[in-house]
């Protein structure tokens, strides 16, 4: 039985939150004949879920993005639950937190543009602490980030003298600074079990936690915090889409409630997910999780049809095209770490890059 312990505060701390002052789009680059020829092959990718009306929008900011990019040395690492202009139009690189991570360490040139939420750029700035990180609205949160806070581990290690703590990625950097070692859905439990211990305690998302509980022997303690897309879905919804679909596979991301994983065919991180489409090509499948991810995956799997229940995430859908050329443009908005939390934060993140390699 998985223990959970409830939150000792709810100050927020991961994201921070401000409202930039919006300037207009200035790239000065027109739809063209001679854009929309340069750009075909890029629009192959994603004219399944994006309306020429829609693209010839798009196209200007994909040119001026990537010109930018080029001319300032910059690399653009993006979500797998970013949408698809920005998936197939932008980026250098595109995963799940892990990989995202994996790529920060090892990124070529001076800047990084974090499409994601800022706990991933905090990530991407302590493995590449001499570059620089931008994410392109300072909005981009996550629940689970601000569902803990560092004093909030410092009370959990009083309370659980010598049990290790595992802390999910999804957390402010001061968080990690506090925790042993991070992990994320692809690798949490082999993070867990790495330490050895009879009991971890894995914070801060309670159905991850609850979830590792059924793959390890390990005792895990888990605290309250739940991420607001995941937690929506419920198992009556699915087996309704199930009824309505039948031979649907139905593939969950393990931050949801464990009824909804109960009844899925499969369960893994976000490219885990979509790994499982493309190794077994389900005739439908129904992805519970961020409805982007469909839409990304839809080129790669033509013979796939998806079942949506589309549950968005309001902090990955800060970031958008022009958010990311102003981003480029301006270089805001800058992440940086405090050095003292840097350190060790850094090493709890490292630690977990390693066991990995
Ligand atoms: P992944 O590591 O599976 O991409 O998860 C990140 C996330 O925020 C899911 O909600
Ligand atoms: Fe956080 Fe959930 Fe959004 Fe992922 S989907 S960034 S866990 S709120």
């Amino acid at each position: 039985m998985v223990q959970v312990t409830l939150p000792l505060s709810r100050s927020a701390a991961a994201a921070a939150v401000h409202s930039a002052p919006k300037t207009g789009p200035d790239h000065g680059i027109r739809f063209t004949p001679a854009l929309e020829r340069e750009l075909a092959p890029v629009y192959d990718r994603m004219k399944r879920v994006v309306t020429p009306m829609e693209w010839a929008h798009y196209a200007p900011f994909v040119k001026a993005i990537n010109d930018l990019k080029a001319e300032r040395g910059a690399v653009i690492l993006a979500h797998n639950y970013m949408t698809p202009e920005i998936f197939h139009g932008v980026s250098d690189f595109r995963g799940d937190s892990l990989q995202l991570a994996r790529e920060a360490a090892k990124a070529k040139g001076d800047i990084i543009v974090q499409a994601g939420v800022h706990f991933m750029a905090e990530t991407s700035k302590l493995l590449s602490p001499n570059k620089t990180v931008l994410i392109p609205d300072l909005r981009a949160g996550c629940s689970l980030a601000a569902s803990i806070t560092a004093a909030d581990v410092r009370l959990l290690r009083e309370a659980y003298p010598g049990v290790p703590i595992v802390t999910y990625v999804n957390t402010s950097a001061a968080v990690k600074a506090e925790c042993d070692i991070t992990c994320t859905s692809s690798n949490a439990v082999k993070v867990v079990e790495s330490l050895g211990a009879p009991r971890v305690l894995l914070i801060p998302d309670e159905y991850l936690s609850k979830y590792v509980q059924t793959q390890t022997d390990v005792e895990i303690i888990a605290w309250r915090g739940h991420c607001e897309v995941h937690e929506r879905f419920t198992a009556e919804e699915l087996e309704a889409y199930r009824d309505a679909n039948p031979g649907v596979k139905i593939i969950a991301h393990p931050e949801c409630p464990p009824d909804v994983i109960g009844v899925a065919d499969f369960t893994g991180s976000t490219s885990g997910m979509i790994n499982w489409v493309k190794t077994n090509k389900p005739r439908k499948a129904l992805l519970v999780t961020e409805c982007s991810m469909a839409s990304n995956v839809a080129d790669d799997v033509p013979e796939v049809e998806f079942v949506r229940p589309c549950n968005l995430c309001p902090h990955m859908k800060r970031i958008s095209l022009e958010a990311i050329y102003e981003s480029l443009r301006d270089l805001k908005h800058e992440v940086t770490v405090d050095p003292d939390v840097a350190v060790r934060a850094r090493r709890a993140v490292e630690r977990m890059v390693n066991l990995n390699n």
